[in-house]
């Protein structure tokens, strides 16, 4: 046994000697007081693994690298730990990080389907299959969840949000954040989660990826803030910065935000990380004139690691030296690294474990992935109740998504093989052997343009009772830096579904995107339509058990479907104008030829498109009807700290069984800040046989009610407040109670 190997025992021990938070410290400061300059920087600096190199090794072995992202071959993983641990002079372990963002292997719906479940058990369990199956391998860290709040349905990245709504978010970001930690990092299958990008990378301007953002501190508090604080509060180890500057100042150098509220006011313990390079991104800013620059800009402003730019590595040691960041911003920094390190529990047990058996598509986890994607999935439209369908019919299986094993599986999966997707024609090949149907795909992919396989869709829908049309996004569409102008149907896709239809049988349309498209033209001609966010390995079987009624929708959408384009953004918790639309304003037909200036009624809407967006937040139908009454409240006004309980009946009155997402809004009706048009404040899943009645209940405090007002002041202001319960973010139902002093 060598010197080097007993120190690493002897820290090893003193660390392993710790059990509770003060000793977690002490021996991290006893570690800190070893370590040179240099080995402190090198924990700050996280490279991307490009494959197996002695450079590389030489690196990890010299204490110059912390964290690798992107390793995960699990005896690689390995074999660099073990310079890490046993050949580097302090034997600190690496911390191996690698996207999982809706699955590992087994891949769940996009995350913005799975906000559409309106379940934080079933996001919850999603991320805990991600991470049991990731740990596995070796990987210790992703980066999810995303929580940046998107109100734009061009950025290519709503696909990897959990909707519009901060409440929303914040609940099941806190989910995704339990799934992947559990109650203790050190539990051997959990990894650490980071919550990005912080923050308000979804507001950039135009929809466009990395834009700049100009979200004022009122909007900042109290929506763009809103999920990553109800994530750190649930325990979140890391955060990672965004790649916009908001008001000018890029994320990555933000004091403001990674100190003052981060550290101060939320008492972050965990560390930062940079995004990819947007530390030296600061220089095409503007905002610093080289890497050096960069580099004394963050680490002063308090972010803990650099991913990849290497700017950290090259000039901290120079920095310190001239005086221009001190000894204690890196023992800070690295002292926020080590914490994560050994709660995950990486100095007792640095390795992975290669003999164990798969923890992969785990049948478990594939039932799992089906119920999320079943959950997930919006029925929009259902005319003369076309679904569920009748399996002895014959059936016209049609379009490019309905064989599309890559596609189905949506954004960011580098892990997963698509030989594993269960596509609908999969499916039905394998559950539904007695189900007679003809597969005319029509179009090789989402984007061909070549219709010539047109007359064969056509023939197959006129030799079938009903036509089913898979249309969508390949997954490439939709994610980081894949942002569209235009989000209608792409391709010919939309003319597929006119000549299907215009053999006059039913059309079922079934979609499978990463974003909210416009298909406002698309629905005359589908009589019913299914809307599946990218749905995952599952999607093929959740869709059938849907369309058959083995299931019933009860997906919500967690995002506005606009009616054009141009009516972005349009989300329902939108203050109002000073001249709110009424329902029925001037539309551009009516006007006549030289009407008068004024003569349309001066108010805040299009004359081509109107005020209202196609389907509304929070909408989705079921194969029965729910029907809600009674409303209900505790009391007619509270006091602050006191609860109000809200109660409403929600009855099943169709044929069949189903499950509702019940919906609480509320308005704060004069603010000293003016308040949204409301907010959702509470929801609910709820299953009810045929017939069946329940009284759903809320209960909200005055601190439910609290917001960043005038005075920068989080709280609750007295006064009227309007309450709707309902289906969607329309809800008729509505009261009102008072907050008095
Ligand atoms: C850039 C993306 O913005 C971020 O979300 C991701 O985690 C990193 N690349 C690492 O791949």
């Amino acid at each position: 046994m060598n010197i080097k190997y007993l120190s690493i025992l002897f820290i090893a021990g003193v660390i392993t000697a710790c059990t509770h938070k003060n000793t977690e410290d002490t021996a991290i400061d006893q570690l800190l007081s070893r370590m040179t300059l240099e080995e402190k920087i090198g924990q700050m600096n996280q490279l991307n693994y490009e494959g197996n190199s002695q450079e590389l090794d030489k690196r990890i072995k010299a204490g110059e690298i912390g964290s690798l992202l992107n390793v995960v071959d699990p005896v690689e993983g390995n074999r660099l730990q073990k310079i890490a641990v046993e050949e580097s002079r302090l034997g600190i372990p690496l911390i191996i990080g690698r996207d999982v963002i809706h699955g590992f292997k087994t891949i769940f719906p996009i995350p913005l389907g799975q906000a559409a479940s309106f379940n934080p058990q079933i996001v919850e369990k999603g991320a805990r299959i991600a991470a049991t199956e990731a740990r596995s391998v070796g990987i210790h860290w992703t980066f999810a969840p995303m929580l940046d709040i998107s109100r734009d349905a061009r950025w290519g990245r709503i696909a990897e949000s959990l909707g519009e709504d901060p409440y929303l978010a914040s609940v099941l970001g806190a989910a995704m954040v339990k799934g992947f930690q559990t109650d203790s990092l050190s539990n051997p299958t959990a990894i650490a989660a980071c919550v990005k990008h912080f923050v308000g990378y979804g507001a950039g301007e135009g929809g466009r990826d990395y834009n700049s953002t100009n979200i004022p501190p009122h909007l900042m508090r109290n929506v763009y803030l809103r999920p990553f604080e109800s994530a750190i509060h649930a325990g979140a180890a890391t955060v990672m910065t965004s790649f916009n500057d908001n008001d000018g100042v890029p994320s990555s150098g933000n004091t403001y935000l990674l100190r003052n509220v981060l550290r101060d006011e939320w008492k972050f313990d965990g560390f930062v990380v940079s995004d990819w390079a947007s530390i030296t991104e600061m220089i095409a800013h503007g905002f610093a004139q080289d890497d050096k620059q960069a580099a004394e800009i963050a680490s002063n402003a308090g972010l803990d690691m650099e991913m990849v730019s290497g700017a950290y590595a090259k000039y901290l040691p120079e920095l310190v030296r001239d005086g221009k960041v001190s000894d204690k911003v890196i023992d800070e920094a690295v002292r926020h690294i080590l914490r994560i390190k050994y709660r995950l529990g990486l100095f007792d047990h640095p390795y992975a474990d290669t003999q164990a058996p798969s923890a992969s598509y785990a049948e478990e986890s594939l039932a799992t992935a089906k119920e999320a994607a079943i959950q997930s999935a919006i029925l929009l439209k259902n005319a003369n109740h076309l679904l569920p369908l009748n399996k002895n019919g014959k059936i016209a299986v049609i379009g490019p998504m309905a064989d599309a094993p890559h596609e189905q599986l949506g954004t960011w999966v580098f892990d997963s093989e698509k030989e594993r997707s269960l596509t609908p024609i999969k499916a039905l090949q394998t559950m539904y052997p007695e189900v007679k149907y003809r597969y005319e795909p029509a179009l090789a992919y989402s984007r061909d343009s070549n219709k010539s396989a047109f007359s064969k869709a056509r023939a197959a829908a006129q030799q079938s009772d009903v036509a089913v049309v898979f249309l969508g996004e390949e997954s490439i569409l939709s994610g980081e830096a894949h942002c569209l102008a235009n989000i209608d149907l792409v391709g010919v896709q939309s003319d597929l579904l006119r000549e299907v239809k215009s053999t006059g049988k039913p059309v079922v349309l079934v979609i499978m995107a990463g974003r909210p498209l416009t298909i406002e033209k698309d629905l005359p001609y589908a009589d019913a339509v299914l809307y599946n966010f990218h749905p995952g390995t599952m999607g093929g079987p959740a869709i059938w058990d849907l369309l058959f009624g083995n299931a019933n929708p009860s997906g919500k959408l967690p995002v506005t479907f606009v009616r054009h384009v141009g009516q972005i953004p349009l989300y329902y918790n939108h203050n109002n104008t000073g001249r709110p639309a009424p329902d029925r304003a001037a539309s551009l037909n009516d006007i006549p030829v030289e009407a008068e200036q004024t003569s349309l009624g001066n108010t805040s809407h299009y004359l081509d498109y109107g005020k209202n967006p196609l389907f509304p937040f929070g909408y989705g139908l079921s194969y029965t009807t729910f029907e809600y009454s009674n409303l209900q409240l505790s009391a007619p006004s509270i006091q602050e700290g006191e609860p109000l309980t809200i109660q409403a009946t929600v009855a099943n009155i169709g044929n069949v069984d189903g499950t509702e997402v019940v919906q609480l809004y509320v308005q704060d009706v004069v603010g000293s800040i003016a308040r949204p048009v409301k907010e959702l404040k509470g929801f609910s899943r709820v299953s009810l046989k045929a017939g069946e009645a329940k009284v759903v209940e809320f209960t909200l405090t005055s601190d439910d009610l609290a917001f960043w007002g005038r005075d920068r002041v989080r709280k609750a202001e007295p006064g009227d407040f309007n309450v709707w319960v309902g289906g969607d973010s329309n809800a008729p139902l509505k009261t009102t109670f008072t907050l008095v002093e």
